[in-house]
C-alpha cells in the first residue's frame, strides 16, 4: 500500500525513520510531505495514497475526495478536530488517533507555562511560587492527569472536572473531583485547558467563566484555541488586569492582546506541545503500527469515525 506521511509540522528524524522500517517492513511505500506550504500541496499529495499519517494536518473533504484509493487515516496525536470526520466516513475511510502517545510531552509544557507566567516570562519581575497554589484540571484524560500528577509534585492542589468520570476516578487520579464549570474556575490559581474542540466546547471558556477565576489567577491553555471566546477572553483581561493567560496555540487576537497586556500574555510561535522528539516516537510510531495492524488484521481499536 502507498502511505504517504504528510506532516506540515515534521517529526523528529528518528520518528520518520521508524515509520519508514515499520511501514516498509511489512511491505509498504512510504511517501513524505513535510513542511507544505500550501493545503493544496496536501491535496494533491494525497491523490494515489491509500493510507495517511498526519499530525494537525488539516484532512477536509476536499483531501478525501481528491484520493479515491484512501482506507484510512491515522492522526499520530489525540485530537482529530482536524480531519472531516463525516466526509471520511461517507467515503468509507477509517479515521483513528493514538491516544495518550504524546501526552507527556503537552503535560510538561502546560507545567512550564505556569513556571513562566509565575515567573513573568523570565524577566527580573519579581514573581510567584506555584508551590501552595490550586490548579484546577479541565478534562482530566491522558494529559489533564499527568499534568495532575506533575503539579502535585510541585507542592500544589490539584482539583479536576471531567464529566466522562466518576469521583472515584478523579481521586484515583490523584486529584478532587469538582462538578461544576463555576466551581471549578473560582477555586483555581492556574486553570489548565484539555478539552477538546467539539461543537459543545467551541467557545466555551467566556468572559464569566474567566472572571470566576480569584485574584492572579493564569489560564493555561494547551488545547485547542477555538475553545477560547476571543473577544470574552480579552474583555476578561482588560477587566481584571491581574488575570493572565498562557497558551500553546495563538489566539486570532494575539497581537492585540500582546499590546494591550503584555507580559500577562504569552503565546507560542507555533504549536509545540506535543513537539518533543520522544512524543514524535510514541505518536508516529504507533500511527505506523496501527496502520500495518489495519490492513494485517481490520484491527479498528483506535477508530473515532465508528
Ligand atoms: C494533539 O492533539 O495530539 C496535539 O495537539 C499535538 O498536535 P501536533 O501533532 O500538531 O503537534
Amino acid at each position: 500500500m502507498k502511505i504517504l506521511l504528510a506532516t506540515q509540522k515534521p517529526f523528529a528524524a528518528a520518528a520518520v525513520k521508524g515509520i519508514t522500517d515499520i511501514l516498509e517492513g511489512a511491505g509498504h511505500q512510504v511517501v513524505k510531505l513535510e513542511k507544505y506550504e500550501a493545503q493544496a500541496d496536501l491535496v494533491k499529495a494525497a491523490a494515489d495514497a491509500e493510507a495517511l499519517i498526519i499530525r494537525s494536518d488539516k484532512v477536509t473533504a476536499e483531501v478525501i475526495a481528491a484520493a479515491p484509493k484512501l482506507k484510512i487515516v491515522v492522526r499520530a496525536g489525540a485530537g482529530y478536530d482536524n480531519v472531516d470526520l463525516e466526509a471520511a466516513t461517507k467515503a468509507g475511510v477509517v479515521v483513528m488517533n493514538t491516544p495518550g502517545q504524546n501526552s507527556n510531552a503537552v503535560a510538561e509544557l502546560a507545567i512550564a507555562m505556569m513556571i513562566f507566567m509565575a515567573r513573568t516570562q523570565f524577566t527580573p519581575a519579581t514573581g510567584s511560587e506555584v508551590q501552595g497554589k490550586t490548579l484546577g484540571v479541565q478534562a482530566f484524560g491522558n494529559v489533564g492527569r499527568l499534568v495532575g500528577a506533575k503539579a502535585k509534585a510541585l507542592g500544589m492542589k490539584v482539583k479536576a472536572l471531567d464529566p466522562f468520570l466518576t469521583d472515584e476516578q478523579i481521586i484515583a487520579g490523584g486529584a478532587e473531583p469538582v462538578h461544576t464549570l463555576d466551581e471549578l474556575y473560582e477555586g483555581s490559581d492556574y486553570l489548565s485547558l484539555h478539552i477538546p474542540a467539539l461543537p459543545s466546547t467551541i467557545g466555551s471558556i467566556n468572559y464569566d467563566l474567566i472572571t470566576k477565576m480569584p485574584k492572579g489567577a493564569t489560564l493555561v491553555n494547551t488545547a485547542r484555541k477555538e475553545v477560547i471566546d476571543e473577544a470574552g477572553l480579552e474583555k476578561a483581561l482588560e477587566d481584571r488586569p491581574d488575570l493572565k493567560y498562557v497558551t500553546d496555540v495563538a489566539p486570532d487576537n494575539l497581537a492585540v492582546l500582546q499590546e494591550k497586556f503584555g507580559l500577562r500574555v504569552f503565546a507560542t510561535p507555533k504549536k509545540m506541545g506535543a513537539q518533543t522528539a520522544e512524543a514524535n516516537v510514541n505518536a508516529g510510531l504507533a500511527a505506523a503500527r496501527q496502520i500495518v495492524d489495519y490492513f494485517a488484521t481490520g484491527n479498528t481499536k483506535f477508530q473515532v469515525n465508528k
